[in-house]
């Protein structure tokens, strides 16, 4: 086979190659004039086709296909000033243009080594339609995801940013950034991946999470990891469990004072079975006691039978206030103002025979509704816990203020009696059982543990409630709540004023 020859096969084979390309393509030569095409280039611009014959001019080629509109003016300039500045050494950006038909071809120009150029066209339609399509779903799973009444976060886990968050999420939980931002505790959010990985989901698991205003609140969080774009990206939903935990803490505080309630009905008649039993042989004891020592002269037996009946006479007292608490009902509801029944429990405390070490500072709110209650039991209650305030100061040597305060609960309809004391409070071992009867901290002979089992027996007799505080800055609060019965508008008459007493201090 000779040289030339040999050089127009191998022009053919490349004629041939150049035809079986997917991409459009046209050479043109160092005078912009095109020297071939291929069939795709003819076929995607067909509108020009008697015109794509070799010596066809560039910019005759650019002009025409504006004219017949199958280029835009805009892309045609941009082809010409690409094409203008070709250099051999450097490639340049493709360009993006719409050809006839709808379609989207990306054009490349590049020089060649004879100082022409070679024009590509690449039909990335599909494509393009493709990828619209993704973004229409796309925006459509936005759309579904804004609107939905769930709140859902997405976030990466390789940097834990949040890449997500539907505005439920947002009203919950703020605009946290990193995922990590969502716990209280700062190893929750180690944990929750530690869970979730390896099987890529997370089915309620409890944590205490953040609100926007930086309370802490108990949730669950559920997740799943998917993969989005080649990353690992966690989708998780919050459910919070606040409500709930409320309503469990409200729940255990009522079976608390149910079993209170209980515990104090059985123990009172027990203690009245027992109180009843004993009061008659005391009597004897006592009586013997004092009958015995007429009789004898010896000092010393005197004074063991002196000891014989002080003792007696301590356990005949005790036995009385058992019954008293036993038999403790409401003996005479009548309407009456809780200010004044303070006033004078607190005023008889003050002036009583032994006084009061501590200051007793008396705020009362002065427009309470009237309730309908036993005056006198309501006084002694009074009495009990101020008398506890003030023993608990005294003895201790801790503090030396009683803050004695009345309140209108207006929405339960309550009204609110507060003591508060800034003496050595409660101890947790004891706050369990300071309303047990024979319950008592102080020292053997002193307290017989009756008062607040008194109180408590008072007090819910009168549908009322009582509890215990921790005063802030240590001390011990009572808090006293007795319903506004409607049978306070029963009895006419002008309502007695508490005014003058609203607020004093005195020692
Ligand atoms: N304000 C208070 N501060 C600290 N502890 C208190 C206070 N009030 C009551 N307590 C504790 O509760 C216990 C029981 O009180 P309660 O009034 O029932 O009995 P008491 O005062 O010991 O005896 P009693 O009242 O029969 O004379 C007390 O012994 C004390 O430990
Ligand atoms: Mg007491």
């Amino acid at each position: 086979v000779s040289e030339p020859d040999q050089a127009v096969t191998a022009q053919a084979s490349l004629a041939d190659a150049v035809e079986a390309l997917d991409e459009g393509f046209a050479l043109f030569d160092d005078t912009a004039r095109l020297r071939l095409c291929n069939a795709r280039f003819r076929e995607i611009y067909a509108g020009l086709a008697a015109m794509l014959v070799p010596g066809a001019s560039w910019e005759l080629l650019l002009r025409e296909a504006v004219s017949r509109g199958l280029l835009d003016a805009a892309a045609a300039r941009r082809l010409r000033t690409t094409e203008a500045r070709l250099d051999p050494a450097a490639g340049v950006e493709p360009l993006e243009i719409a050809a006839p038909g709808g379609r989207v071809v990306v054009a490349s120009l590049s020089a060649t080594r004879a100082g022409g150029f070679v024009l590509t066209l690449r039909d990335v339609t599909a494509r393009r339609r493709l990828e619209a399509r993704e973004r229409e779903a796309d925006l459509l799973l936005r759309k579904v995801l804004e609107a939905c009444p769930a709140n859902v976060l997405m976030s990466r886990v390789a940097d834990g940013a949040v890449i997500y968050r539907s505005p439920p999420a947002t009203e919950l939980l703020g605009p946290v950034g990193r995922h990590a931002e969502l716990f209280a505790e700062p190893t929750a959010h180690a944990d929750f991946i530690a869970a979730l990985l390896p099987e890529g989901r997370v089915e309620a698991m409890p944590a205490v999470l953040l609100r926007p205003d930086g309370t802490a609140f108990p949730a669950t969080i559920s997740a799943r990891m998917i993969a989005d774009r080649g990353e690992a990206v966690v989708v998780s939903t919050v459910t919070d469990l606040s409500r709930e935990a409320a309503m469990q803490a409200e729940l255990a505080e009522q079976r608390a004072t149910i079993f209170q309630t209980e515990k104090m009905s059985a123990l009172g008649e027990l203690l009245a079975g027992v109180a009843h039993e004993l009061n008659n042989p005391l009597s004897v004891v006592v009586g013997q006691a004092l009958m015995l020592r007429e009789d004898v002269d010896d000092p010393a037996i005197v004074r063991r039978l002196d000891k014989i009946g002080a003792a007696a006479e301590r356990c005949a007292r005790i036995v009385k206030s058992f019954l008293a608490i036993a038999r403790q009902q409401p003996a005479s509801l009548a309407p009456a103002e809780l200010d004044v029944i303070v006033a004078t429990g607190v005023d008889a405390m003050r002036n009583g025979p032994t006084g009061l070490t501590a200051t007793v500072e008396v705020a009362l709110a002065g427009d309470l509704p009237r309730i309908a209650v036993d005056a006198d039991q309501i006084a002694q209650v009074v009495v009990n816990l101020v008398g506890n305030a003030d023993q608990a100061i005294a003895s201790s040597g801790r503090g030396g203020l009683i803050r004695v305060s009345t309140r209108h609960d207006a929405p339960a309809a309550i009204v609110e009696l507060r003591v508060t004391d800034d003496g050595p409070g409660i101890p947790e071992p004891a706050l369990g059982r300071v309303f047990d009867p024979l319950f008592s901290t102080r020292e053997a002979g002193k307290g017989a543990g009756i008062g607040l089992a008194l109180c408590h027996r008072i007090v819910t007799a009168h549908r009322g409630t009582i509890r215990t505080e921790p005063s802030p800055g240590g001390g011990a609060t009572f808090v006293v709540r007795l319903p506004v019965a409607a049978v306070a508008a029963a009895l006419p008459g002008p309502r007695r004023r508490a005014s003058g007493l609203a607020s004093e201090v005195a020692r």
